[in-house]
């Protein structure tokens, strides 16, 4: 499979179904690519999924890098994205050197970044850094937002979040996450866009979804948001599996003759000093 170029991205506007899904290493993204997702994102939301921070903001450049990499060799044929952490994005030129690490040594292909940070969008597109951008509840700024809240229900503040959307494509960036925001708002930002809107907690009426893998296979459980769809509940399936495979080392069930090696009788014989 050919990874999706930037013009094949936004040829998706006003097409639905765009799919986009977080995997942080491997076997998550190589799943990913098998199962056809048209983009994978290494979002920060590694630190809570995997990494086990309350938020997204203790992140290193160097956590997503790692991961990214992984991702990478899991899903050579797919277009990936990676999240700029909390603060590397804070000047044009902490931002510039950030991406290129996503890109050079992570193997990206576009950068994501919460807000909208005009000069620096400007400046990561001017150096030839495909952008997503990533409006509605900004994660790594919920503190000011007020904590992990619907953004965008008051007029005012929906006529903000349509601009700041307006704003970016101007920039040039090629899509743009809505997360958390009332379905009605996400729809009418979509119309007014020609890029792709995709939403997280953003309704249906938008481009594409995204979801934190560890979410959809249900193995996330300190919180479920509203817009977090389940579609396995892999949390009590691999806890299963590992109970059931301590009960059989504890009985002796485990390992059975099938998963042990064996000697020839000969070499045994030596073994206990009746072969010379
Ligand atoms: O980090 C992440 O996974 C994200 C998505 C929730 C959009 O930014």
């Amino acid at each position: 499979m050919a990874r999706l170029t930037i013009p094949e991205l936004k040829s998706r506007k006003g097409r639905g179904g765009l799919v986009m899904l977080t995997a942080y290493d491997y076997p998550s993204a190589k799943l990913a690519a098998a199962a056809g997702v048209d983009v994978i994102l290494v979002g920060d939301s590694l630190g809570m999924v995997v990494l086990g921070y309350d938020s997204t903001v203790p992140v290193t450049l160097e956590e997503v890098l790692h991961h990214s990499k992984a991702a990478r060799r899991g899903a050579p044929g797919v277009h990936i994205v990676a999240d700029l952490p909390f603060m590397s994005d804070a000047t044009p030129e902490r931002a510039l050197s950030a991406a290129e690490r996503l890109i050079k040594e992570g193997g990206a292909d576009s950068v994501k970044l919460e807000g909208a940070k005009l000069e620096v969008i400007k400046a990561l597109l001017a150096a030839g850094v495909p952008v997503l951008g990533h409006l509605g509840l900004t994660p790594q700024t919920a503190g000011s937002l007020g904590g992990y809240k619907v953004q965008g229900r008051d007029s005012l503040a929906a006529k903000r979040l349509l601009a700041d959307a307006l704003a970016l494509q101007d920039a040039g960036v090629w899509g743009v996450v809505l997360e958390m925001v009332p379905a009605q708002l996400a729809q009418l930002i979509s119309k007014q866009l020609n890029i792709p809107a995709i939403g997280i907690g953003a309704g249906g009426d938008v481009d594409g979804q995204v979801l934190v893998f560890h979410d959809l296979i249900g193995v996330f459980d300190r919180f479920k948001p509203r817009f977090v769809k389940r579609y396995l509940e892999g949390g009590s399936l691999i806890r299963d599996a590992i109970s059931a495979y301590a009960a059989d080392v504890r009985s002796g069930a485990f390992p059975a003759e099938e998963h042990a090696y064996s000697m020839e009788q000969g070499e045994l014989e030596g073994l206990y000093g009746e072969k010379d």
